[in-house]
């Protein structure tokens, strides 16, 4: 008999999409301005297709965003068609008997917020509020799960620090605006969606990373790694923490403290590894244990809404994931409460100012004829998803 691996009864399994990145034809947000994605993959007229493609692979679980700039797409003025569009999508996903989990919030803003200085308005999460407090009713009854904001860490950094994201800033003032402002738009978001639903389940989807040292025994890395876990794991997270029915865990890769006792800035990100994901990203799936069990302080329960591998030849991804759900396995035997696993993503797609080229997808899209086709890993990963569990020991 292989020895198998079971999940807990009612575990959900699905993938997860953004609206920018699948929809198309989003041309009202600072991202289209930026970094155009066209057609896309056509999401917002085939979504049907692609839900038949994801309840064929045994899924029971879809995230994807609304998009702020198609409902709100002048200041203060609603645009009712398109909230009618999220609706059947989701009614969609109720006749395939898929649970929705709906991001409010990922990355995309109107341009007119934008020009207004985007989240670094001191009134941006009133202009957020006022657009929840629109969108949120109408669709509440068909959600099964409400994400207010998709990795706000990254817009922090990519934003205001790096500048290599919109608004393309290198700001320090910048960034301490926006980091105030994001925790007011979750915390505030969180109470709306509670006035109109109690029994709403309410999350906000946060990439916090195992922290691990270049160098087993080097002391300064050591307290880095301590400092680090706390500034990029933990700080923000404290500050939502009450506001919040569950957390979303996405979990891509670990970050390396290395320090450079002879290269400026002495102390930094390394990356030596030589098992790596066609982003350069280092695959770890260790880390995701290492993360769920620290996670397991704020006490709730936790969905990983992203995990995935850039791998356009489909040489990795079934490996890929069937390695952090084993881990993802450990966790949950050792008492932390995680209720679902989301890969990233369902089909191939914009991957922001990378475009077209990284492959994301368990469906490889061709972006000229937009004919999807499930790849080999697909078949794999769905084999776990109707089965509830890990056969061990077989090839992948
Ligand atoms: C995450 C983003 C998601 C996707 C993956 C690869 O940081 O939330 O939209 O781009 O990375």
């Amino acid at each position: 008999m292989p020895k198998t691996l079971k999940f807990p009864p009612g575990f959900l399994w699905g993938s997860a999409v953004s609206s920018y990145q699948v929809e198309g034809g989003i041309e009202n947000s600072d991202w289209s301005r930026d970094y155009p994605a066209g057609k896309a993959c056509d999401y917002y007229n085939r979504y049907e297709k692609y839900f038949d493609l994801a309840k064929e692979l045994g899924q029971n679980i879809h995230r994807f965003s609304i998009e702020w700039s198609r409902i709100e797409p002048e200041e203060g003025k609603f645009d009712k068609a398109a909230v009618e569009h999220y609706k059947k999508m989701l009614l969609a996903l109720r006749q395939r008997n898929i649970k929705s989990m709906v991001t409010i919030w990922h990355w995309t803003n109107p341009l007119w917020f934008a020009r207004k200085g985007g989240w670094e308005n001191s009134k941006s999460s009133e202009y957020f509020a006022r657009f929840v407090k629109f969108a949120v009713p109408e669709l509440d009854n068909l959600v099964d799960f409400w994400a207010t904001l998709n990795e706000p860490g990254v817009l922090l950094s990519h934003g205001y620090l790096a500048g290599i994201h919109p608004p393309h800033k290198k700001s320090i003032l910048g960034f301490a605006k926006v980091y105030g402002n994001l925790i007011k738009t979750h915390n505030a978001a969180y109470k709306i969606i509670h006035s109109f639903n109690q029994k709403a389940k309410v999350g906000i989807i946060y990439n916090a990373t195992f922290v691990k040292s270049a160098h087993k025994d080097s002391i300064v890395e050591k307290i880095c790694v301590k400092i680090w876990e706390y500034l990029r794991n933990r700080m923000f997270l404290n500050a939502v923490r009450n506001n919040a029915d569950y957390l979303g865990l996405n979990y891509y890769f670990p970050d390396n403290i290395e320090f450079t006792p002879f290269k400026f800035p002495f102390i930094g990100m390394s990356n030596r590894s030589k098992e790596i994901t066609d982003m350069g990203w280092e695959i770890f799936p260790e880390g995701i244990y290492h993360t769920l069990k620290d996670l397991k302080r704020y006490n709730l329960p936790i969905y990983i809404t992203e995990n995935g591998i850039a791998d356009a030849k489909d040489a990795k991804r079934a490996k890929f994931i069937i390695d952090h759900l084993r881990w993802m396995h450990k966790a949950i035997s050792e008492g932390v409460d995680v209720r679902g696993y989301l890969y990233w993503s369902l089909l191939d797609n914009f991957e922001w100012t990378y475009g077209f080229s990284k492959r994301f997808g368990l469906i490889e899209m061709d972006f000229g004829s937009l004919e999807a086709r499930i790849r080999p890993s697909a078949l794999k990963y769905a084999e776990i998803c109707k089965s509830n569990r890990i056969i061990l020991d077989i090839r992948y």
